[in-house]
């Protein structure tokens, strides 16, 4: 197998492809033989490329010495169609046994993808039908629904759809996976899971990190393209979607996109952006992009009828969060001692996988007095060893050929329809400075509150 990264210096492939890759590796699920061949701009030997990125990866790899030797750099410009000539002559020269996988991964800006994606196909490096190659777009596909549209023609005229895999790392984590078992195999939850009983629900993504190096890409994209259009959307269409008449992959990808579909973005949207951001790396002194969004939406099907659905998400905020919860309405209570609470259910995404359900009980005592309780699943606390990480999962995916965690072309377009109407919205908004998480919370219960 031939793993190509494109874009390979950036941050995506210390953090998060080049641990996965070698994970896989140590539980030999990759094809052997394999090599990895990481293409970025910026001159490195790959002696330095490689010892680079093991001081930079966090945790254990005692097989690194063997794993370190698969892989391969070459600096090339891959926004000129004509160097990959040198591409494909480089991996002549690596002597790569016949008949093996080639697997095309995008990890850079959106804008890069039909360069890249036409000179593959040009030089045949990808072949229609063919699906021992294949190619993996990192989100966001595109930079709007024109752009997105554009791409996805581009593609489809060469190549197969079944050679295409638009990755949405969210959709590979352990607990999103887990959203559609836990309303569905599951009589208590799903009989509930509407309007009638539901009174919201959020959906949360909170970083304390900064843009770091990315200003160049992320400042192109903000809050909204980098983890709305993708991320929370879908997680929204897990959380929201009708029952599938069965759990295919296509029946179940029909019902994400009658949620998107049925979105309706409210007016009470706040915009963020942290104080420091107009001093980062690569960003314009005048940049408005934001850096924190939260959106009130509903979802304009019967079982939804007036539920706002809140989604949040922010960088520089406290500390990194990233959970689901669905509050429930008030019960009818006769109950007149202690104030009975609203249940919750929570699908903790990060720090910690696992659920958490909220319900009143009786106090203990010769009282009759309400408490709040709690019931505790702690999702990560089941597995032996490390939970899978959401990237090891979905590479794996694609060497098998599985895109059923992966999002499909009307999800992806219904989805930037609805960015590119906020972004519309966005122009007559204030962007709001903020020194810290509680000081922009303050500004969006105010919107909220006042809505
Ligand atoms: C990426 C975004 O898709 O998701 C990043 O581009 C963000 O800006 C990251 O930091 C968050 O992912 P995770 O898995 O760390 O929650």
């Amino acid at each position: 197998m031939l793993f190509t990264i494109f874009g390979a210096t950036g941050d995506l492939t210390t953090k998060k492809l080049i641990p996965a890759l070698y994970r896989l590796y140590e539980e030999e699920q990759l094809p052997d033989p394999f090599t990895i061949v990481c293409i970025g701009r910026r001159h490195y030997e790959t002696a330095s490329f490689v010892a680079e990125i093991r001081e930079k990866i966090e945790g254990e790899y005692p097989h690194w010495e063997a794993f370190q030797g698969r892989i391969h750099y070459l600096t090339m410009d891959f926004s000129v169609e004509a160097n990959f000539e040198i591409f494909k002559l480089y991996v002549a020269s690596l002597n790569l046994s016949q008949g093996g996988q080639k697997i095309y991964y995008l990890a850079t800006a959106p804008h890069y993808f039909p360069i890249i994606a036409r000179a593959l196909i040009v030089n045949q490096m990808i072949v229609r039908g063919d699906m021992r190659s294949k190619i993996v777009f990192e989100k966001p596909f595109g930079e709007d629904l024109d752009t997105a549209k554009a791409y996805n023609r581009l593609l489809l005229e060469s190549i197969e759809e079944s050679q295409v895999y638009r990755i949405d790392h969210y959709l590979g984590k352990e607990m999103l996976q887990n959203v559609l078992t836990v309303r569905f195999a599951n009589k208590i939850f799903e009989s509930i899971w509407n309007h009638e009983n539901i009174e919201n629900i959020k959906i949360v993504a909170l970083e304390s990190e900064s843009v770091k190096q990315r200003g160049g890409y992320y400042d192109r994209s903000g809050a909204l393209k980098d983890m709305v259009q993708n991320h929370l959307f879908q997680t929204l269409a897990l959380v929201a979607m009708d029952s599938p008449m069965g759990l295919s992959d296509t029946l179940i990808k029909n019902q994400k996109v009658e949620v998107l579909e049925n979105l309706q973005i409210s007016d009470d949207i706040v915009f963020g952006q942290y104080a420091g951001y107009l001093q980062e790396k690569g960003i314009p002194v005048d940049s408005k992009t934001e850096t924190f969004v939260a959106i009130k939406a509903y979802v304009n099907t019967q079982r939804w009828r007036n539920t706002p659905f809140y989604l949040m998400t922010g960088k520089k905020m406290s500390h990194k969060l990233a959970e689901i919860i669905v509050t429930f309405k008030d019960a009818s209570c006769f109950f007149e001692k202690g104030q009975p609470e609203k249940n919750t259910l929570t699908i903790e995404i990060f720090p910690r996988e696992g659920i958490v359900l909220k319900f009143n009980g009786k106090a203990p005592g010769l009282q009759a007095y309400t408490m709040p309780m709690r019931l505790d699943y702690c999702h990560m606390c089941n597995v032996v060893g490390n939970s899978a990480e959401a990237y090891e999962k979905l590479i794996l995916d694609v060497i098998h050929d599985d895109s059923s965690l992966f999002t499909r072309w009307d999800e992806i377009e219904s989805s930037w329809r609805i960015i590119d109407s906020i972004n519309r919205m966005k122009r007559f908004e204030p962007l709001h400075v903020y020194q810290s998480e509680s000081e922009i919370m303050q500004v969006v219960d105010e919107k909220w509150r006042n809505a």
